[in-house]
């Protein structure tokens, strides 16, 4: 019989691509997700509930009618600069809702999850790259969030048997187009699809900060391919089938690329001109973001096999001519 994994937020970007990894191994994937984002999900793969992931007579059907081997929670408000403006919206989402679902999980007995933790969870760095053990000095509501999840995560396995592991990201990207998967956030908030709509549109992309501590002046990131973290989602099920010890993970590359650098590989990548405006540094942005992976490495087996810069800034490029086909056609 087949596996059970529930999705939560499973039509998001990297939730979708983990769900479509999980049922190309075998596994029975079912999702709930609100579609915040009014997204197009319709894949044959994934049994998809529309509804809250704390909707009650939703979780009592799915944990009453299915054997739930295992959760994997990526469900949350996820932009950073909205935290800011409204703490108590993004607290209630992310971590209100999620210790309610988890006292559900507890009563229903599934004791396993994965859990989408963020580098946001560091704050400014002190040292680059950053380990697992980097001071947590989140800057955002939206780190504190994550992180406050972490720390209830960790008391839930002490005092409850869960087990879990939280999956640290870095900057997620790229694509599989062939699969109709990519990103799909309103309002959209990330780099790569912002510089590459720029460019498909001739507007103008705006660089926000040139005056960093970085080879070009603007600030580094660690980008990592939504497929690679999918793939780190499915070791750390087999890790804690092998009842392995709760804990946390980075992933991203250990390369740091600049904006400007981001920039260049578009342009290169697209054979066309980004505009570009330059803007004083948002507040809360940090210089640079790099991972130590080695931890994943060593533990989980993990390593990015599909992060080359080229292949990300490809795949996104082509979902992005995909999306804007989709868009037409529905004209
Ligand atoms: N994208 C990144 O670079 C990145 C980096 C670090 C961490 N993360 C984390 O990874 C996770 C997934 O990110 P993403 O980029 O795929 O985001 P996403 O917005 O594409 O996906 C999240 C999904 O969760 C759903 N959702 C949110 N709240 C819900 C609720 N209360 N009930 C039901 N569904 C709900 C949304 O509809 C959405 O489809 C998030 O937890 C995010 O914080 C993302």
């Amino acid at each position: 019989m087949k596996k059970v994994i529930l999705v939560l937020g499973g039509a998001g970007y990297i939730g979708s691509h983990t769900s479509y990894l999980l049922s190309k191994l075998g596994y029975e994937v079912i999702i709930i997700d609100k579609l915040l984002h009014s997204q197009t999900f319709n894949h044959p793969w994934a049994k998809l509930i529309k509804a809250d992931f704390t909707n009650e007579e939703v979780l009592n059907f799915v944990f009453d009618k299915f054997e739930i081997e295992a959760v994997m929670h990526f469900a949350a408000f996820i932009e950073v600069g909205e935290s800011v403006k409204r703490p108590a919206d993004f607290y209630e989402n992310n971590v209100v809702k999620t210790l309610k679902f988890l006292n559900f999980m507890m009563k229903k007995k599934v004791k396993k999850i994965i859990f989408s933790s963020s580098c946001a969870v560091y704050g400014d760095p002190i040292k680059i790259p950053m380990d697992e053990n980097h001071p947590k000095d989140p800057v955002s509501p939206y780190g504190k969030n994550k992180l406050v999840v972490e720390y209830a995560l960790q008391d839930y396995a002490d005092a409850y048997g869960l087990q879990y592991v939280s999956l640290r990201y870095f900057n997620a990207s790229g694509a599989l187009p062939d699969q109709n998967l990519g990103e799909q956030h309103n309002p959209e908030t990330h780099i790569i699809p912002l510089m590459l709509r720029a460019i498909k549109n001739k507007k103008t992309f705006k660089i926000f900060g040139t005056d960093y501590d970085s080879v070009d002046g603007t600030c580094v990131r660690d980008y990592i391919h939504v497929l690679d973290i999918a793939n780190a989602h499915i070791l750390a099920l087999q890790y804690l089938d092998k009842n392995g010890k709760s804990d946390c993970f980075n992933l991203g590359t250990g390369n740091g690329f600049t904006v400007q650098q981001m920039i260049n590989a578009a342009q290169k990548v697209t054979g066309q001109k980004l505009i570009t405006q330059n803007h004083p540094r948002r507040a809360g942005d940090s210089t640079a973001l790099v991972a130590d992976y080695s931890k994943a490495k060593k533990i989980l087996g993990w390593e990015p096999k599909n992060s080359d810069l080229d292949f990300i800034l490809k795949t996104a490029w082509a979902w992005e001519r995909k999306i804007q086909n989709f868009k037409q056609e529905e004209l």
